[in-house]
């Protein structure tokens, strides 16, 4: 392996400190704890294990952390009466509803319940549109933790040639946003893109999220490029005994090492990093509301 290994797991660390010293200056000088709520609806196994953790680091960063499980029958109405009353509650300054919700209830119509000001996933249309038209928003979490680790390892990222592969609301299309706003030349790829190897081939940024495992390979990358892989895949691993599995990524880590300058692993790279980065917009969001000055190199 010749590139560097960006280190999501250690940088992560360092954002949750930011943000627990952030969060005790908050306490000590206004009296403020930041409250962060989620909403899980149904039993979707991955989703509580997620649930937990947010909740775990909420609490150890020294915030307030507020969950609502409900039953997987919970109608649009009780929800959305929910959702307004996290909106009218003070002490709390960030709204999660994991996703995905139950086929019954409509997931658009729920995010846009959320006020802006709280959405600290970055969903809402509103923060969407500001995101798009380059205003202050709240951003999605993922992206936003590529971002800092793209800046980390860059510094100024003008000029340079971003391709993300994926187009979906939660990544690839508010990563290609905010790399635009570092004056990158962006490229979305996506699953209908005509020869999408040459068009990689030409990327200084390659970030992969598309969820299928192992994609992208080395002969994809252009020599020195750097590799933000957000895919996290369980796969088969028969070479580890029956019946287990290992995580990879979307991009061929071993392959893509060898070309790339500088690669996120998986696991360890992005994934930590998307934690770090909703204890951050929550600790803005705090902020934001009390018209504070924002924690520095939290936000985008
Ligand atoms: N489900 C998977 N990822 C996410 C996320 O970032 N936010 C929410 N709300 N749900 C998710």
């Amino acid at each position: 392996m010749s590139a560097t290994l960006i280190d999501g797991k250690a940088f992560a660390a360092t954002v949750r400190e930011k943000v627990a010293t952030h969060v005790a200056r908050l306490k000590d000088e206004h009296g403020l704890t930041p409250g962060l709520a989620v909403v899980i609806v149904g039993d979707d196994p991955a989703s509580h294990v997620y649930v937990r953790s947010k909740g775990k680091a909420t609490v150890e960063a020294g915030m307030k952390s507020v969950e609502h499980r409900l039953d997987a029958d919970t109608s649009e109405e009780a929800l959305l009466t929910l959702v307004e009353q996290l909106n009218t509650d003070p002490s709390i300054h960030g709204i999660l509803v994991q996703l995905p919700l139950p086929g019954h209830l409509n997931e658009d119509l729920v995010i846009n319940a959320i006020d802006p000001a709280k959405d600290v996933d970055g969903f809402h249309i509103s923060n969407v549109g500001l995101l798009g038209t380059g205003q202050k928003s709240m951003v999605p979490c993922t992206p936003l933790g590529c971002l800092m680790m793209l800046r980390d390892h860059h510094g100024s990222l003008s000029g340079l040639d971003a391709v993300v592969i994926g187009r979906s609301n939660i990544v690839g299309k508010p990563m290609a946003q905010l790399l635009l706003g570092d004056s990158c030349t962006v490229t979305i790829a996506h699953s209908r893109t005509k020869d999408l190897p040459e068009v990689v081939r030409r990327a200084d940024i390659v970030v992969a999220a598309v969820g299928r495992p192992e994609m992208v390979p080395g002969d994809w990358i252009k020599p020195g490029a750097t590799v933000i892989d957000v895919g996290i895949n369980r796969i088969d691993a028969p070479e580890k005994g029956e019946g287990k599995t290992r995580l990879v990524g979307d991009c061929h880590f071993e392959s893509c090492a060898e070309v790339a300058g500088a690669i996120t692993p998986v696991p360890g790279g992005v994934g930590p990093m998307t934690i770090a980065c909703l204890l951050a917009n929550t600790v803005t969001a705090c902020c934001r509301a009390n018209s504070l000055a924002e924690p520095e190199g939290l936000t985008a």
